[in-house]
């Protein structure tokens, strides 16, 4: 798994309280140390009954604290309680995230109890919590720990799920942990708040579209949509609010987007100039069709022995529309382009970044190996409006997404400091 920036040496405490889902709390604490973060794991009692601190001590290759009278190692440590001696837990964390997060463990967090070492945490620190909650439907919605998620709330804390599906008990209901991946998004979400890109909104286009020649038959691109998703991600652990209009593809919404999902240029075009309305920042990702058949066959066109030539018509060129709506508005916003070029990149995409008024634009070889439509790595160049070129290295979609962001925040804070949608 690639490292996060956001991440990167984070102090994240990992509370585990006992229901079954500790197992798949190890796969949590695997993803975050992975991802860069440091994880203190921190068990009750009950969460040892179902998994060892020596699995968590594995993934995360430091000590996992059970008790307040004892270190990890067991050594007694009377003279000196566990609770003083990691104090300094609760205070170099930059995250508390407990999951699961039991009824019971959530009614002591709402109350103010401290009786174990991860509620006494829970009270001396003063960073954040994500709570996971993860219960039996019925406990779940007990209207005491309905007015103990109240109250929490009200307090600042972060709740994730509980998540409808199937449980322990084998009953459906809502009371299921959301998944490690999901939780990872909660925590990125946290942790990005206030970034230099809180209170902006940035609206991000990702995907290809689909232009129906008949009702089963499209003309497409292969877009995996990947690039488009990792710029969103990278704008919301910026701290950003994000819109993600995307076409066709599989991939999970990160967590905190805003999904909008179309089909075709048209509704592309008309989710955009809807979503720009108060937006900061535009980035066009997507893969845009250029030409769309001029009619759509009401029903699947026979196949005869001749050839079929399609009538083919431009579809409207997005960017050049957002052009003109921002320009009539007076405000200036930021707008990057993608030029996914086969021959003469650069001057290509220097030609684009002005034709279609662009602050910033994405030049991408998609002749490149490595590089481009559905693969995970990008090789790209980012021209500005000064017409300079900074050539990246081969990187993960996710790091191009982070230098284009890096980017934008310059741009932003040159532009209007104070951000439009305050
Ligand atoms: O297709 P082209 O190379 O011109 O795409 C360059 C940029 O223009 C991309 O950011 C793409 O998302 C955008 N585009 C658009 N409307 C279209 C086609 C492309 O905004 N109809």
């Amino acid at each position: 798994m690639e490292t996060i920036s956001l991440l990167h040496n984070r102090r994240i405490l990992l509370g585990v309280t006992g229901g079954i889902a500790v197992y798949k709390v190890c796969t949590l604490a695997s993803r975050l140390t992975q991802a860069g973060g440091v994880v203190d794991v921190v068990m009750t009692e009950a969460a040892t009954r179902f998994v060892t601190p020596l699995t968590f001590e594995a993934l995360t290759g430091r000590p996992a604290y059970t008790d307040m009278w004892r270190t990890s190692d067991g050594s007694d440590t009377a003279a000196l309680p566990t609770h003083i001696a990691h104090i300094g837990l609760a205070h170099a964390a930059d995250l508390l995230v407990v999951a699961p997060a039991t009824a019971n463990t959530m009614a002591k967090l709402a109350a103010g109890i401290a009786d174990n070492l991860l509620t006494t945490l829970a009270l001396a620190t003063s960073c954040p919590i994500l709570l996971v909650p993860t219960m039996d439907a019925g406990m779940w919605s007990h209207p005491a720990t309905q007015a103990n998620a109240v109250t929490l709330r009200e307090r600042g804390v972060h709740i994730a799920g509980p998540a409808q599906g199937r449980m322990a008990s084998g009953l459906e209901g809502e009371g299921r942990m959301v998944e490690p991946d999901d939780i990872l998004g909660h925590v990125r979400l946290v942790l990005g708040r206030e970034g230099p890109l809180a209170r902006r909104r940035i609206v991000v286009t990702a995907g290809p579209t689909r232009e129906f020649i008949d009702p089963v038959r499209f003309l497409g691109n292969p877009s995996s949509g990947r690039q488009g998703f990792a710029l969103a991600q990278a704008a919301l652990d910026l701290g950003a609010s994000v819109t993600l209009i995307t076409g066709p593809t599989p991939l999970p919404t990160p967590i905190g987007a805003t999904r909008v999902e179309i089909t075709t240029a048209q509704e592309m075009h008309n989710a955009v100039l809807l979503a720009i309305e108060k937006a900061d920042v535009l980035l066009m990702a997507a893969a845009v069709a250029d030409y769309r058949p001029e009619t759509i066959a009401p029903s699947k066109i026979k196949k005869g022995d001749k050839g079929l030539i399609p009538r083919l018509v431009r579809t409207p060129d997005i960017l050049s529309a957002v052009a003109i709506r921002w320009a009539e508005s007076g405000f200036p916003r930021v707008v990057v382009g993608f030029a996914a070029e086969s021959e003469d990149v650069v001057e290509n995409a220097r030609t684009k970044l002005t034709t279609k008024n662009l602050d910033l634009i994405v030049a991408n070889d998609i002749t490149a190996q490595d590089a481009g439509f559905a693969v995970e790595t990008n090789r790209v160049t980012l021209i500005g409006r000064n017409g300079q070129a900074e050539e990246l290295p081969l990187t993960s979609k996710t790091g191009v997404a982070e230098a284009v962001l890096k980017r934008v925040v310059e741009l932003l804070a040159q532009r209007h400091p104070g951000g439009t949608s305050e």
